[in-house]
């Protein structure tokens, strides 16, 4: 088992430019777990399954290829073969991947993948459970918020369509895995904080563990 940073949090409370700044600095594996539930509700949406039809959703699951891998220090996953990248910040995904990822099976069978990676990597792995139910026992945990005002501008800045107060609530209170602040988790109020502001505190954080990091960090 390689070290694991979990950097848990709401949408676009800016945990994925944390991650992948932090990944880089280390020399780690960036993994980006939300991509991997947004990959699941883009094969879905694109067949025509609603999120709510679990059934049909779970059958789609049973003959579709997952192939998780990594490129340039970053985690990849291939459905069928295909790259869904360009196709993971749609509106139909961003509408659709909380119903999808409050569905246990799908949890699983992403979890199991995401374990996986730190088999071979130490990683960042950003995401909503990572700390709690992914990698519960790594001494490492981030929480990383922001006020929904300061959220709501930073997808709007990115021109992105997406209710990221309704994810917040089916994130929040679905019954398996949902977002919760691990109790041992480092909580970081972003909200004023730059990108390297954040990333500062943490590299920080790690310091004071006593992580051992790469010369010059
Ligand atoms: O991080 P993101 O906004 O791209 O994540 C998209 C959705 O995926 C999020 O609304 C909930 C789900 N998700 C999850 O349930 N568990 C994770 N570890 C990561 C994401």
């Amino acid at each position: 088992m390689h070290t694991v940073i979990a950097i848990d949090g709401p949408a676009a409370s800016g945990k994925s430019s944390v991650a992948r700044l932090l990944a880089r600095k280390l020399g780690f594996l960036y993994v980006n777990s939300g991509a991997m539930y947004r990959a699941v509700t883009w094969l879905a949406t694109s067949r025509g399954i609603a999120a709510t039809d679990i059934g049909r959703v779970l059958g789609l699951l049973d003959v579709t290829r997952f192939e998780c891998g990594t490129v340039a220090n970053q985690s990849t996953i291939l459905v069928d073969g295909v790259d869904p990248d360009p196709h993971l910040t749609e509106p139909a995904v961003n509408a659709n991947v909380s119903a999808i990822s409050a569905i246990p099976e799908v949890r699983r069978l992403l979890v199991e993948k995401q374990r996986l990676f730190a088999e071979a990597h130490d990683l960042v792995m950003e995401g909503r459970d990572i700390g709690s139910v992914v990698f519960p026992d790594t001494p490492y945990k981030f929480y990383v918020d922001a006020s929904p005002e300061v959220r709501a501008a930073r997808r709007a800045k990115q021109g992105l369509t997406d209710a990221i107060g309704e994810r917040d609530k089916v994130d929040t209170t679905r019954r398996t895995s949902p977002l919760v602040i691990a109790e041992d988790a480092h909580v970081i109020e972003s909200s004023h904080l730059t990108i390297d502001g954040v990333v500062g505190e943490i590299i920080g954080r790690l310091k004071l563990k006593g992580l051992a990091l790469r010369e010059g960090v």
